[in-house]
C-alpha cells in the first residue's frame, strides 16, 4: 500500500473527492488515502490557507490527489494551487486533451498533450500597482533554466511516445521572454534528434487549435499561454469536468481535476467526478499502478457511452454518486 495525499478542496471538491474514492476502494487501488485540506475552506476553520500538515503530508508522501481550490479575483489570497506549484517546483503541467466516445464535441479526432510550465512566466507573483500613476507591472519572469526542464519534459514524453511537439510563444513582440523559451527548445532539440518539432505563434496556434486540432500531438509553453490553451484543449473534446491534469516536479507530483470549485452547483450532487478521476488514473499510471488504472478508464468509458448513466453536464439526469456507482458496476 502505498500513501497519498488527498486534498478534497472547496466548493464541489468534497463530492468528486469522494466519488473517486469510492471508485478505487472498488477496484481495489492498492493506495491508503490521508487527507488534508487546503484552501477556504481551511481558511474559514481554521485561519490558514496550506496547512503546516498538509505540506508534511506532502512532504512525506510525494504524490497527491486534489480538488479545486477557490481564489478569489482580483484580490485577497495568493492562489493556493499556485503557490503549491511554486513551493514543490512542480515545474510541468501536463494536460492531456482526448476525444472520448460518447462525449459529443466538434471533433472526433484529438489527442494531444499540453505541456505548460507551471513555476514562472506571468504567475511569477512579481506584480506592483502605483495607485498614484493608476500603473499596473506584472512582469512575466522566464527563466533558461525553467525553459529548458519544461521544454525537455515536453521532448521526453514525445520520443517516449514517438510524437511530434509543438512550442507555442509570442518571440515576435515578446523578443527576450519569447526567444529565450524558443531557445531552449532548439537546444533541447538536440538531445532528441528522432522528435520531429516545429514552433507557431500563440495567436495562431490558438486559429489553428480550434479549426484543425488533429494536427498537434504534444504542445508545450510558457504559463499563462498554456493556461488559456488547456482550457481551450479542454473544450475541444468536452469540457473542463471530462479532462486530467498533472503537476509534476522531479521527485513530486500533484494530480488534480482542472475544473475550478464550481460554486453555483457546489452541494448539489451535479458535479461531474470524471476529471478527478482521469487525473487520479493519470497517479496510477505513474505509481506504476497500469492493470488498475486501464480496468477503472474501461468502465469509465463504458459509462460515458450510456448518456443516462451520466451526471448533467454530459446530457444526462445521475447526480455525482449515481454516476460513480454506474462506474463501480462496470468494473
Ligand atoms: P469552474 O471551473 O469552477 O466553473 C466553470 C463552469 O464549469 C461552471 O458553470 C461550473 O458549474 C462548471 N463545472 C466545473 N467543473 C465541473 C464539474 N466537475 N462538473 C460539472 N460542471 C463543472 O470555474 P470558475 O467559476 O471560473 O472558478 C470558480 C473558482 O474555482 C474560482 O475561485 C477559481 O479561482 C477556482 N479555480 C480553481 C482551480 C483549481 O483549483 N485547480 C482551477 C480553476 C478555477
Amino acid at each position: 500500500m502505498t500513501t497519498v495525499t488527498l486534498i478534497p478542496g472547496d466548493g464541489i471538491g468534497p463530492e468528486i473527492t469522494e466519488a473517486v474514492k469510492a471508485i478505487f476502494a472498488a477496484a481495489q487501488v492498492p493506495i491508503t488515502w490521508e487527507e488534508e485540506n487546503a484552501g477556504q475552506t481551511t481558511f474559514d476553520a481554521m485561519g490558514e490557507l496550506i496547512p503546516q500538515s498538509l505540506i508534511d503530508s506532502l512532504e512525506r508522501n510525494r504524490i497527491a490527489l486534489k480538488g479545486p481550490i477557490t481564489t478569489p479575483v482580483g484580490k485577497g489570497f495568493k492562489s493556493v494551487n499556485v503557490q503549491l506549484r511554486q513551493k514543490f517546483d512542480l515545474y510541468a503541467n501536463v494536460r492531456p486533451a482526448k476525444t472520448t466516445p460518447g462525449i459529443k464535441t466538434r471533433f472526433d479526432n484529438v489527442d494531444l498533450v499540453l505541456f505548460r510550465e507551471n513555476t514562472e512566466g506571468l504567475y511569477a507573483g512579481l506584480e506592483t500597482f502605483d495607485e498614484r500613476l493608476g500603473i499596473a507591472d506584472s512582469i512575466a519572469r522566464v527563466t533558461v533554466e525553467g525553459s529548458h526542464k519544461i521544454v525537455r519534459a515536453a521532448f521526453k514524453y514525445a520520443d517516449k511516445h514517438k510524437l511530434k511537439v509543438t512550442v507555442a510563444h509570442k518571440a515576435n513582440i515578446l523578443k527576450a521572454a519569447g526567444r529565450i523559451f524558443l531557445e531552449a527548445a532548439a537546444d533541447v532539440s538536440k538531445e532528441y534528434p528522432n522528435v520531429v518539432w516545429d514552433d507557431k505563434i500563440i495567436d495562431n496556434m490558438c486559429m489553428q487549435l480550434v479549426s484543425k486540432p488533429e494536427q498537434f500531438q504534444v504542445i508545450v509553453t510558457t504559463n499563462l499561454f498554456g493556461d488559456i490553451l488547456s482550457d481551450l484543449c479542454a473544450g475541444l473534446v468536452g469540457g473542463l469536468g471530462v479532462v486530467s491534469g498533472a503537476n509534476i516536479g522531479d521527485d513530486m507530483a500533484i494530480f488534480e481535476a482542472v475544473h475550478g470549485s464550481a460554486p453555483d452547483i457546489a452541494g448539489q450532487g451535479l458535479a461531474n467526478p470524471t476529471a478527478l478521476l482521469r487525473s487520479g488514473l493519470m497517479m496510477l499510471q505513474y505509481m506504476g499502478l497500469f492493470e488498475q488504472a486501464s480496468r477503472i478508464e474501461k468502465a469509465l468509458e463504458k459509462t460515458l457511452l450510456d448518456k443516462n448513466s451520466c451526471t448533467r453536464d454530459l446530457g444526462g439526469t445521475a447526480s455525482t454518486s449515481e454516476f460513480a456507482q454506474h462506474i463501480i458496476s462496470n468494473l
